[in-house]
């Protein structure tokens, strides 16, 4: 096994209006797009060569990593003018990944745990698919597996509008995790040329052959397809990463950063490149900055991911919010979300002075790119 397929040609309607000017899979995790952490992570389990499986907006994620020189993985690319869904997507790939067992990950899901492993465990039980599973406490959102505990056979693959909890009652679950390891045999279940979705017309075929092995997989484990998710992805990872770090480490702060000795820094938080941050600013926790960031004096940030090349002036406080490249927030802001619902700010906005963004209590507040916001929105 030395080769994968990453699927990453999805709308990514649900981070709209992030995935208007940023493909879902290139939105930075940690400040390194959602599928470059996966590339690294295959790469550390041997994997030689990547298809990149694309679409919608394709040329922004092949400009992005050309043919994988920066990375030390060999990339290709298929492309569906139109998604043909993600096992019409893999039919495409046939011709690449016809000769040998190979990965496939859907390119919205943060982890880090021992893909080697995950492979011996598919050697051992020799099905034509093993797919990764992570138990959450409300598999609601997601597909769900159930399986034999002993022979680790998936007996049932439901999606989300498939499953009812048992007595109405939710309970932790094994869910899929969007990896999987597939034996080339899995094309002859693929009708070519239509679309064909994995989940719903090709995992439940092989399953009912007995086919389909389930892998729990231990490590860390986030999908993003949700602005919340994306929040959560970051802690997660971030809080991994200083883990796996020295003992005293307790932010990721690039060593371009230029922090005024009078701004606090409260962990978890990550810094890129070239960021400056003025006085008495109150920096997290929870908070991802980009690279090439001016934080101007007074700011508090906390639960919020601020891109590259943005501007935050005198007296901003944002909170659980997203803040995309290149925005421009001017003196005296509030930005605040409510629980779950943020406040998002796609690429290139611009917010003039003492306005207060305030999401709702039941909706995301968002604004679309390019926009300049004249006045509060509540
Ligand atoms: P939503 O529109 O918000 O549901 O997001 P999405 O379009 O990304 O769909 P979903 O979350 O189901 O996709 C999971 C993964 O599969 C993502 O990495 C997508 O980029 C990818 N994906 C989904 N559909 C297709 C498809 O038709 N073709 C390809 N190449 N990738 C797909």
């Amino acid at each position: 096994m030395t080769r994968a397929i990453i699927l990453s040609g999805g709308w990514g309607t649900r981070l709209r209006p992030l995935t208007c000017t940023i493909p879902k899979t290139l939105i930075p995790i940690v400040n390194k797009p959602v599928i470059e952490r996966q590339m690294l992570l295959l790469k550390s389990a041997g994997v030689k060569e990547i298809v990149l499986a694309v679409s919608v907006m394709d040329d922004v994620i092949k400009r992005y990593f050309k043919e994988g020189e920066n990375l030390g993985i060999k990339i290709h690319y298929t492309l569906e003018k139109h998604p043909k869904g993600t096992a019409g997507a893999l039919k495409l790939a046939e011709s690449y990944l016809k000769d040998d067992n190979f990965f496939m990950l859907n390119g919205d899901v943060v982890l880090n745990y021992d893909m080697e492993d995950m492979l011996k465990f598919h050697e051992k039980y020799k099905g034509i698919g093993t797919i990764a599973g992570k138990t959450v406490e409300d598999p609601s959102r997601f597909g769900v597996l159930i399986a034999n505990n002993e022979t680790h056979q998936l007996l049932e693959f439901l999606e989300k509008d498939e499953y009812s909890p048992p007595n109405g009652k939710i309970v932790p679950m094994p869910i899929n995790a969007g990896v999987y390891l597939l034996e080339p045999e899995i094309f002859s279940f693929i009708e070519p040329n239509k679309k064909v979705s994995i989940e719903r017309e090709v995992f439940p075929k092989v399953a009912k052959e007995k086919k389909l092995f389930y892998y729990p997989i231990s490590g860390i484990w986030n999908d993003v397809g949700k602005p919340h998710d994306l929040i959560q992805a970051n802690i997660l990872l971030m809080n991994d990463l200083i883990k796996s770090l020295d003992g005293n480490v307790k932010n990721l702060v690039d060593y371009s950063a230029d922090i005024h000795p009078s701004s606090e820094i409260h962990p978890p938080c990550t810094i890129g490149e070239n960021v400056v941050i003025h006085g008495n600013c109150k920096i997290g926790p929870n908070v991802v900055i980009g690279d090439n960031v001016l934080i101007e004096n007074n700011a508090e940030l906390s639960n919020c991911l601020i891109y590259n090349e943005v501007y935050i002036s005198n007296n901003v406080k944002i909170e659980k919010a997203i803040i995309a490249d290149n925005c421009n927030i001017r003196e005296n802001v509030i930005i605040k979300g409510n629980n779950e619902n943020l406040v998002i700010l796609a690429s290139y906005v611009e917010v003039i002075s003492n306005l207060e963004l305030i999401a709702p209590k039941t909706i995301s507040l968002s604004v679309c790119h390019h926009e300049v916001v004249r006045e509060s929105m509540k």
